[in-house]
């Protein structure tokens, strides 16, 4: 595979998995062109809206997870684009809605869909996105396996956020309940874009298991590390706002363990009993997680889940392909937004 420097994520550049992990996606210029023609519209707002979300750009970290698991095993070049296009359209909508969800005013340094055209146009659009996604999938007119995975993954996204909004300031929950929760609202999504990879290659179904364990591995360390961001970022570098998970009560990792700290444990329970928290509140409980380790924790954890996920792919023959899985995983633990 030949090495590139950057590849297009909308029209802003920001830097995709595919350059990051250094290896040549020319499939991932087809994903753009595709998210184009697929989100178009005729009316003129809706267009104006559809501009704002391409251009908004980010990682296309599942439309790489569905090439790079087909291209582990000989696959149809053409179905694969239509999946990994679908993958990234399902992530969009999530991410969309996700933002009325927590009433977030910004996404990829811009400001959010719901902050700049109100929480009923937003939910709109992120139908849209939602319908053109399933729309590819089944037009690629085999593999209906690939829409019942996608499909079965949405409905975890969503069972994922109904058990975020359940253990909402619930400082009593325990790791297996956060950790349950971060599987469904994001590693299943991971896991399937993976597997809907494999399902478009001639891979052996033992296999196509295996990576849909490296999929859920790798996801739960993607927002492990999206957690343990929101403590430790900086919004101009994240694109995002920090401190949401406080403000919004939302109980991660970091916060978690941190409350079991024999000193600092009672502290944080203290001050989060200040409803609702304002700005100095919300810094001090970050600094108070981070000096009593819950930032570390959080992140060993998650190195954890990297530590195996590469270990299944050890079962993959020694690819480029394969490369560049481990180099993703890798690249979860280090990344800065
Ligand atoms: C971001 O989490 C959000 C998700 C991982 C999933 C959101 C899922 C839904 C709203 C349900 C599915 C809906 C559709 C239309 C497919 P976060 O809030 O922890 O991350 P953030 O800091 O980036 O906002
Ligand atoms: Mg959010």
């Amino acid at each position: 595979m030949s090495v590139t420097t950057e590849h297009r994520t909308g029209s802003s550049r920001i830097p995709g998995f595919g350059a990051i992990v250094g290896v040549s996606v020319p499939e991932l210029e087809l994903v753009e062109k595709r998210l184009h023609e697929v989100v178009v519209s005729q009316n003129d707002l809706m267009q104006r809206v559809s501009v704002h979300i391409l251009e908004g750009g980010g990682k296309r970290l599942r439309p790489l997870l569905v090439i790079l698991a087909a291209r582990l095993f000989p696959s149809d070049v053409r179905a694969v684009v239509e999946v990994a296009t679908a993958s990234e359209l399902i992530h969009m909508a999530s991410l969309i809605h996700d933002d009325i969800i927590d009433g977030s005013d910004c996404r990829h340094k811009k400001p959010s869909l719901n902050s700049r055209w109100g929480n009923h146009l937003s939910v709109l659009f992120g139908d849209h996105l939602f319908a053109a996604a399933f729309r590819l999938l089944a037009g690629i007119g085999k593999k209906p396996r690939v829409i019942s995975v996608m499909a079965k993954a949405v409905s975890c996204m969503c069972e994922g956020e109904f058990e975020q909004m359940s253990y909402s300031n619930d400082y009593d929950q325990s790791e297996g309940d956060y950790l349950r929760r971060i599987r469904l609202k994001t590693a299943e999504l991971i896991a399937a874009s993976c597997v809907s990879g494999a399902l478009l290659s001639e891979m052996p179904e033992e296999l196509v298991t295996s990576l849909y364990e490296y999929g859920i591995c790798l996801g739960c360390a993607f927002q492990i590390v999206d957690d343990v961001l929101d403590f430790t970022s900086d919004p101009s570098v994240l694109g995002k706002p920090t401190g949401s998970d406080l403000k919004c009560g939302t109980v991660t990792l970091p916060l978690l363990n941190s409350l079991t700290h024999p000193v600092y444990g009672q502290r944080i329970r203290e001050m989060l009993r200040r409803q609702p928290l304002d700005e100095a509140t919300i810094r001090a409980v970050s600094e108070a997680v981070k000096a009593a380790g819950g930032v570390n924790y959080a992140h060993e954890k998650a190195s954890a889940f990297i530590d195996r996920a590469k270990r299944i792919l050890m079962a993959f023959p020694k690819t480029p392909p394969r490369t560049a899985l481990e180099g993703i995983a890798d690249y979860v633990l280090t990344r800065a937004y």
